[in-house]
């Protein structure tokens, strides 16, 4: 497993790490016991995968502490966080500050290495940086939270709007984004800008439903079609992106996804979302695999490089 360096915070970590939300919530919500749940958390950690992220309404903070007990805690850096916003109002400070206590409880440890605004909307970006951000500072100067993050919401806010203002602002350390084979808009908008900045990157998004259903593939691709957002480079027929394993080298279009963020100049870590042991191997290995050919990358290009507006949700 490839480490890298996330941006300024100087923090050394693997290119794959594991999600403890979207659909599968380590298992949680697919299933799973809180056992397995834990077990999954391990086998990462054995696998080399030292970042782990989740958040407050996720429900898997303490599934990670469980997976995690035995495991220095300097031998994985943990990544959590808080939405800003509940009951259609913002939080007070002193609600945010309670959060993290409660995070940390949850976590077992008495500071996380980077804390995150979670899915802050654009309008709600103003409000954010006059109450939020000075409460995450003095959070940071306390050595509570070792950095500061914020996460868009990728399926309202599909072109980047919100971290297109906080990038060039400069305070967050860490950003996590969208971004997809289907839209690779974080490219210009969000990643190129980070990388001027020092800040690192996370990406979600990567496998999503898109590339884990078929059929929701298929819908995506004929709404894209229907509205000429979609470019030249595909195959013709029924399986338009069968070029993509076939000349990637690729045993599944999940593995191709996750080779195509991984190799992404700009994108530090890929984060993968899972409750499945098997997925689990697959991706770490994926993680591990060679970039996909120039020529796949140009067909891509040239077919998804206009699209700013689909999530793969
Ligand atoms: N705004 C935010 O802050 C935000 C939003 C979304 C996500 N996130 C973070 O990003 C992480 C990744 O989220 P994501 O949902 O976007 O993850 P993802 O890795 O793009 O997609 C995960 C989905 O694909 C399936 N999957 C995973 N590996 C597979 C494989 N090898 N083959 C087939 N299906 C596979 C999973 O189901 P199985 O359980 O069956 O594997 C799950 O349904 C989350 O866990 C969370 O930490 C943050």
């Amino acid at each position: 497993m490839d480490r890298v360096v996330l941006g300024r915070t100087g923090l050394s970590v693997s290119v794959a790490g594991l999600g403890g939300g979207g659909f599968s919530q380590l298992g949680l919500s697919t299933g799973k016991t809180p056992a397995e749940a834990a077990a999954l958390v391990r086998r990462a950690v054995e696998l080399r995968v030292n970042f782990i992220d989740t958040a407050e309404s996720y429900g898997t903070e303490e599934t990670i502490r469980e997976g995690l007990r035995g495991v220095p805690r300097d031998a994985v850096v943990l990544s959590t966080k808080k939405s800003a916003w509940k009951n259609g109002g913002p939080v007070t400070a002193a609600e945010l500050v309670a959060g993290l206590e409660a995070s940390l409880t949850r976590l077992g440890t008495d500071h996380v290495d980077v804390y995150h605004l979670h899915g802050l909307s654009p309008g709600a970006y103003d409000h954010a940086v006059a109450e939020w951000v000075p409460t995450l500072q003095r959070l940071k100067r306390q050595g509570k939270i070792r950095w500061i993050g914020v996460t868009e919401s990728f399926e309202k806010d599909r072109g980047h709007a919100m971290l297109a203002r906080a990038i060039p602002d400069g305070w967050p350390d860490v950003v996590m984004v969208g971004f997809n084979i289907l839209n690779p808009s974080a490219r210009e908008r969000v990643l190129a800008p980070a990388a001027a900045k020092g800040i690192g990157t996370l990406a979600m998004f990567v496998v999503r439903t898109a590339f884990s259903r078929p059929a929701r593939l298929t819908e995506i691709l004929a709404d894209l079609q229907d509205r000429g957002i979609l470019g030249p480079g595909l195959d013709p027929g029924d399986d338009p992106l069968g070029f993509v394993t076939r000349e990637g080298g690729a045993a599944s279009l999940a593995e191709a996804a996750y080779r195509f963020c991984r190799h992404e100049p700009g994108i530090h870590v890929t984060l993968f979302g899972t409750g499945d042991t098997g997925h689990l191997e697959a991706n770490v290995r994926s993680l591990s695999g060679p970039p996909l050919p120039a020529l796949v990358l140009d067909r891509l290009r040239s077919a998804f490089g206009a699209v700013d507006d689909v999530s793969g949700q």
